[in-house]
């Protein structure tokens, strides 16, 4: 391994290799422990708001942008920050990883973009974790895009919807679709930063030179001027495999500081999730899975201060 893996994120890639070893205990807590001195637990807040808007974009399916989206989320509540999810994705994987069933739902973020006297207070429900709130997808957003194409400013449709929560929250994540179309591109407009997760294997490493290099790009350099990259996070990895490490290593070498210190191990706890409906962080409150995002969080509070 070569330098570009040093400080925090060596010590992350040491976590990694801990989970590995333990899967799928969930207990040991030492190197997590001292991992979290790294980036120190952010004070308590005593107001909250104006929000700061941060889209979860990977055009790639299944590399982990709804797990990040829900644990994040609930890392960042559990230190005390007012979250809101917007699940911009038709296949709803969000709302339904929050417990909620799209088919029960009254209304969804499709309302919201598509019915002007809609907005973002009437489709909002509550998760399970305190100070976190979500709005809901279901199947119909597949039509938003289509149906916004003939709009005047269609793509800052879900820029002006949230931004009258900004007041009320801390943070607001938006779990994007695996697609670069009109729905990501609202996203990238309605938000001041972004996060990539990234699954660390070759075809990846492409995909992310087109996305940094020109969507990302040409929506900084068209409408929306002050978003910024908050971090690529390196979601799924194997320590055991020299390929996923190698490709860590060139992602290190070509972003620098942008990638995140914290890794997230590959582990089956995540796909458990899955079918309780919960976060991690209060599936299995003391999984390395769990500590890793929380460490995530913090790292992300300590990069926004
Ligand atoms: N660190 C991880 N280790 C193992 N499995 C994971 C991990 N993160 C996510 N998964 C699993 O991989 C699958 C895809 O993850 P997820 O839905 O978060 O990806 P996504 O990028 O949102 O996918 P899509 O592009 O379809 O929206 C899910 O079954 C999830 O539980
Ligand atoms: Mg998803």
């Amino acid at each position: 391994m070569n330098d570009s893996m040093n400080g925090p994120r060596a010590e992350s890639a040491q976590l990694s290799r801990d989970v590995q070893a333990e899967m799928p205990d969930d207990g040991a807590l030492e190197e997590t422990t001292r991992a979290r001195g790294k980036f120190p637990e952010p004070p308590p807040l005593e107001s909250h708001g104006p929000a700061r808007i941060v889209a979860i974009v990977n055009q790639k399916g299944g590399v982990g942008k709804t797990t990040t989206a829900i644990n994040l989320g609930a890392s960042l509540a559990e230190l005390g920050r007012r979250v809101l999810l917007v699940d911009f994705d038709p296949q709803a994987s969000l709302t339904i990883g929050l417990g909620i069933d799209p088919l029960a739902l009254d209304a969804s973020t499709y309302d919201m973009v598509i019915d002007r006297e809609m907005g973002a207070e009437d489709i909002r429900v509550k998760t399970g974790i305190d100070g976190m709130d979500l709005l809901p997808s279901d199947i119909s957003l597949s039509g938003a895009e289509i149906q916004l194409v003939s709009e005047v400013a269609r793509e800052t449709t879900l820029a002006r919807e949230l931004e009258v929560m900004r007041p009320e929250y801390d943070l607001i994540l938006i779990d994007c679709q695996p697609s670069l179309g009109l729905l990501t591109v609202n996203a990238l407009t309605a938000a001041d930063g972004v996060i990539i997760p990234l699954e660390c294997e070759y075809f990846a490493l492409r995909g992310l030179g087109f996305l940094v290099d020109k969507t990302i790009r040409t929506v900084q350099e068209r409408i929306n001027p002050k978003l910024r990259i908050e971090g690529i996070l390196a979601t799924m990895f194997d320590m055991r495999t020299l390929h996923a490490r190698e490709i860590l290593e060139e992602v290190v070498e070509r972003f620098g500081e942008t990638v995140f210190h914290t890794i997230i191990s590959r582990t089956v706890r995540f796909p458990e999730t899955n079918k309780v409906g919960e976060p991690i962080t209060t599936y299995a409150p003391s999984s390395l899975a769990a500590e890793a995002y929380r460490q995530l969080a913090r790292e992300l509070l300590s990069r926004m201060a």
